[in-house]
């Protein structure tokens, strides 16, 4: 059996955990969507390591980890985190000295390249925005020119890894995005303009660097598929910062939903799969855009308890994150946008010893009782959250969960109530951060 896992709200519902503990089980790991803007926080032995864009699988001895067509691909943050991992001592040779992880990591040769301008158009379009507000406001980017890279893949400008080494074409197609975007520069941001010269070298240092790690990704994972080897799809970001289904307008540029892992990994839909979706016992959010059960303006001493005991700072970009209860309205649409047939429960220990837990069950809207999500953005900024108030559990220590059974009463009560509101079950509880503070509760890669 293979895995997709997605992330079910906003993102940063701690999957980096998940798919680390996945990884163990899958022999190829594949990141199909998003770029650098995801953040994937690991604790491994009381050591921290954030990856970015490198699967979390790398942690793995013996897996390989494919970055596929559907990523935009930085080649330059790809190396800061290969020297880190080399520097972690991740990569040994057989005499103990560090090497290059050549053989484990692989790039699609289809993947779109962010390049410098990139990321400056990504900063320059925030600040032009942050004078306006609402939908044509600000969107709090990560600034790691994601949105613009999807704009030329998708306008059919783009640069991909494959271009970095062909010379030739490479000039050519820089030169011809460069003298749109410097329309843009010089008309619109007042801002300097791009030069081809050093912008097609450091293009060829970094192909030239590349070349190694450079494959056909897709063969890789039709091989694999012949010889059924467990894949695990790596989601970034969450559903609702999907381009087609989230919260648009402010959303991420790719489709984070389960079905983007196909599209992005070049997989077709018969794929024996079970889909994971990963959800906090409460909801977060960076960034601008609609959140119905956001706490800030309600209980700003709550949403800062829960923002303070569940470190709730982006691994990206270390900005607050927007804090509020658990919205099951919001996790249906998860649900049947993706196909999620399990969930993950992660950070039910932050909300130790409140004395009440509530749950958003269904939104009101000018009179109106809603139990969907509304297409509207301006809409869900509007609608009214309508809670169940379930009583809360108190303290428990996750190194003495070793079945559901060891956990609080009221804790066990708060998963039927979600699983019964979904009809899914709950197959993974995270109990703290660490790798080993984990109830499996059943084993996706051996579902028939
Ligand atoms: P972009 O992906 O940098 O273009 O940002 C678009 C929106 O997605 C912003 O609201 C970001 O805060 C949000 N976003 C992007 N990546 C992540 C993530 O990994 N976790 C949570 N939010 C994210």
């Amino acid at each position: 059996m293979n895995v997709i896992v997605v992330g079910a709200q906003w993102g940063d519902e701690g999957k980096g955990k998940v798919v680390d503990l996945y990884s163990a089980k899958a022999d190829y790991i594949v990141r199909y969507q998003g770029g650098n803007n995801a953040g994937h926080t690991l604790v491994v032995n009381g050591k921290k390591t954030v990856l970015h864009l490198i699967p979390s699988g790398i942690l793995h001895p013996g897996k390989t980890c494919l970055i596929a067509n559907g990523v935009v691909f930085d080649p330059e943050v790809f190396f800061e985190e290969i020297e880190s991992l080399v520097q972690s001592e991740a990569f040994r040779d057989h005499s103990g000295n560090p090497t290059q992880p050549h053989h484990v990591v692989r790039v699609s040769e289809r993947a779109h390249v962010i390049l410098p301008y990139h990321r400056t158009l990504d900063q320059l379009r925030e600040n032009h925005a942050s004078k306006l507000s609402g939908a044509g406001g600000k969107i709090g980017t990560t600034g790691r020119g994601i949105g613009p890279a999807y704009e030329d893949k998708v306008a059919r400008r783009g640069i991909q890894v494959i271009d970095l080494l062909r010379p030739d074409v490479l000039r050519a197609k820089l030169k011809r995005t460069l003298e749109e975007k410097n329309v843009l520069m010089k008309h619109h941001f007042d801002a300097p303009l791009l030069e081809l010269e050093p912008l097609f070298e450091l293009c060829l240092r970094l192909g030239e660097r590349l070349r190694p790690y450079v494959a056909d990704v897709r063969g890789v994972l039709v091989h694999a598929l012949q010889h059924k080897k467990p894949i695990l799809f790596e989601g970034a970001q969450g559903t609702l910062l999907d381009v087609d289904h989230g919260t648009y307008p402010f959303v991420t540029s790719s489709n984070t939903v389960a079905g983007g892992a196909l599209t992005g990994s070049g997989v077709g839909p018969g794929v024996p799969v079970q889909v994971i979706g990963i959800t906090k016992a409460y909801t977060t959010r960076v960034g601008t855009g609609p959140f119905p059960t956001e706490l800030e303006h309600v209980d700003p001493e709550l949403a800062q308890k829960i923002r303070k005991i569940g470190a709730e700072f982006g691994a990206t970009t270390g900005r607050p994150r927007r804090t509020g209860w658990l919205d099951l309205v919001a996790l249906k649409y998860a649900v049947e946008v993706n196909g999620i047939t399990g969930l993950a429960l992660t950070k039910a220990d932050v909300l130790q010893n409140f004395d009440h837990i509530k749950v958003c069950t269904s939104y009101r809207l000018a009179g109106n009782t809603l139990y969907e999500l509304p297409s509207s953005g301006e809409d869900l900024e509007k609608v009214e959250p309508a809670y169940e108030v379930l009583p809360g559990w108190g303290s428990y220590n996750p190194r003495e969960i070793h079945s559901p059974a060891d956990l609080p009463q009221e804790l066990r009560d708060y998963m039927r109530f979600i699983e019964d509101f979904l009809h899914v079950p709950i197959v993974l509880m995270s109990t703290g951060p660490g790798r080993e503070e984990t109830l499996v509760i059943s084993d996706p890669f051996q579902a028939s």
